[in-house]
């Protein structure tokens, strides 16, 4: 299979008043396109971060990320919007949805702008249906659980069909069932999928895990 992302010794710091927070330290890694890889280790060893950087969300301080065969990291703003709205699906562990949009149009949001066919938005309802929020398409995100929050921001992310998925902690605010349901969705779609989680039992032998640990990738993909 050929490298989805590629990732070479990448380092991102941040300034908190006088200090230097080095949230990774050369981070490399690579992960084969179609596959499915889970982000584990402790709170604030850089997992989000990690995500953030792949998604294009933020810059690192050094190093290389390339994906589908793109220096993301060489990319000027422009560019990398054009990437993060054509080829990234991201979960963001708060969930990031517009207050004063309907569930549906949330999931539309990115097609707003060039304006939003009647295939496109059968195919947001049905995966608002899938993801278990069929019966909440008109409804506000403050009028929704946290867990269907979360089901939406995850319809979100799908309906471009991505070709990389990045879900930080995307089950995080649903029970056991709910979350079985969601990491089978997120791999049954034919994107690159990658998966933050605390929860290792979602991990099968044939995935990839990278574990991060105060910055440092443990192990080696
Ligand atoms: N914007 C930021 N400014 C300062 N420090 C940050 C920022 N984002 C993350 N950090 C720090 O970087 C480290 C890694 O954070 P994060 O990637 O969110 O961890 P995780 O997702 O694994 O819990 C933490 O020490 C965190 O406090
Ligand atoms: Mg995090």
């Amino acid at each position: 299979m050929p490298n989805m992302i590629e990732a070479i010794d990448v380092d991102k710091s941040f300034l908190s008043g006088e200090d230097t927070v080095e949230a990774l330290r050369g981070v490399s890694f690579t992960v084969p396109e179609k596959t499915c890889t889970f982000i584990v280790g402790p709170s604030g060893s850089g997992k989000s971060t990690l995500l953030y950087l792949l998604g294009a969300l933020d810059r690192p301080t050094s190093g290389t990320i390339r994906i589908a065969d793109e220096d993301v990291t060489a990319m000027n703003e422009s560019q990398q919007d054009v990437y993060r709205r054509n080829k990234v699906g991201f979960v963001y562990q708060s969930f990031n949805l517009i207050s004063n949009l309907s569930c549906l149009d949330n999931v539309l949001l990115p097609y707003i702008p060039s304006g939003v066919t009647s295939e496109l938005r059968d195919k947001a309802v049905e995966l608002l249906k899938q993801v278990g929020v069929g019966n909440r398409l008109k409804h506000k995100p403050s009028q929704l659980s946290g867990g269907q929050q979360q089901r939406v921001a995850i319809a979100r992310a799908l309906v471009k069909d991505p070709v990389v998925i990045l879900a930080d902690e995307p089950t995080g605010n649903l029970d056991r069932s709910g979350g079985d349901a969601i990491v089978q969705l997120l791999r049954s779609r034919e994107s690159t999928l990658l998966v933050v989680t605390h929860d290792r039992r979602f991990i099968t032998p044939d995935d990839r895990v990278l574990e991060i640990e105060d910055g440092l990738l443990k192990t080696n993909c």
